[in-house]
């Protein structure tokens, strides 16, 4: 009985980015950039999860707004339409089908212990809904909708990615082999970690504003933030051990700055005689040139409904296209095509 031929050899990539605050450096460095570079050699679906900001977003009334910036802000960086299929999730309407189906697949248990879960349902006592619980189901529907095995993302997914493998395993064991298994995949084995400027953790994209380089910032706002970057009065001797903050400075430099001045400034710190000020003015420098443009293009096409309407277009009709192929297999092997 088994007609449906998976599409296991073939590499399809997908990933989902929740329309909520504003994308900042470690969204580029840690995603985007890797979107980009994946939509040249794969065939990639990105998408924008407004059906999953409803979980813990039910008022809408921001929400188109927050989906137009984040298709602009994506864009300004290489997202190419032409390259990814990229759209935003409520147009492709097999989405709700399939979570329909996976859900009677997933049981209360393993949901209910979903950590992001726990943790969503404690931060807001007062909105636990159904959705919330079945959110990594929803997250599942999305990416073996078009078979994807490949799915970039950072650590804070892997429970989910491990769901999505389990929900695809068992509709396959349950109905005939249709989706291959999506497993998490980045280039770099170690995923770039882009510090806060406080030295609390990594750049958010809601918490600690002020230490957190978004891609809307305006050049003096830029500078601003990185001069109060957290620093000393510099090393006491010549080649001291290098505090963590520092460190975390050296990494920001390292995304944005040319390898000479990279050098120079290490040198300086090995030689003790580093000026932190003129490192911030200079890495302030930089960091403005590299979000500028980015800042610029996105203010551009957020001023072009017209544009990003058409960019949604064409998402969409590679998405929905993917998306009715998938299905007539799935309602097939289900039996569901009477
Ligand atoms: N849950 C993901 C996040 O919070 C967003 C997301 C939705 C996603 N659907 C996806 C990620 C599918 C990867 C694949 O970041």
């Amino acid at each position: 009985m088994d007609k449906t031929i998976p599409n296991f050899d073939k590499k399809i990539v997908m990933s989902g980015i929740r329309p909520t605050g504003f994308l900042h450096l470690g969204n580029y460095f840690g995603a985007i950039r890797n979107y980009v570079k994946m939509q040249d050699e794969y065939e990639c679906y990105f998408m924008v999860a407004d059906l999953h900001s409803l979980t813990t977003h039910p008022d809408t009334k921001e929400l188109k707004q927050n989906v137009y910036r984040v298709i602009a802000e994506n864009i300004a960086c290489g997202l190419d339409p032409e390259k990814a299929a990229f759209y935003c999730q409520s147009h492709v309407r097999e989405t709700a089908e399939l979570y329909l189906y996976l859900n009677m697949l997933a049981y209360m248990g393993e949901l209910e212990k979903t950590v992001t879960f726990k943790d969503k349902a404690r931060q807001n006592p007062e909105n636990i809904n159904a959705g919330l619980l079945t959110y990594p189901v929803l997250q599942a529907a999305d990416i073996i909708l078009h078979r994807a095995s490949y799915v970039p993302v950072g650590k804070d997914q892997e429970q989910h990615l491990e769901m999505a493998r389990t929900f695809a395993i068992r509709f396959n064991y349950r109905y005939g082999n249709v989706f291959p298994e999506p497993h998490a995949f980045n280039y770099n084995a170690a995923l770039v970690k882009v510090p806060s400027l406080d030295n609390t953790g990594k750049m958010s994209k809601s918490e600690n504003q002020a230490a957190t380089l978004y891609l809307a910032d305006d050049d003096d706002t830029i500078r601003k933030k990185i001069k109060k970057a957290l620093t000393d009065g510099g090393p006491k001797e010549k080649n001291s051990v290098m505090p963590d903050y520092i460190e975390n400075i050296f990494l920001l430099m390292e995304l944005v700055s040319p390898q000479e001045k990279i050098e120079k400034y290490k040198n300086d710190f090995n030689d003790g005689t580093i000026r932190y000020g003129d490192f911030k003015e200079d890495l302030g420098n930089d960091m403005v040139n590299f979000i500028a443009p980015i800042r610029q293009k996105a203010t551009d096409l957020l001023n072009d409904e017209k544009r990003i309407k058409e960019i949604m277009e064409i998402g969409a009709a590679k998405a929905n296209k993917s998306a009715n192929e998938t299905m007539r297999i799935v309602r097939d092997a289900m039996g569901m095509n009477y």
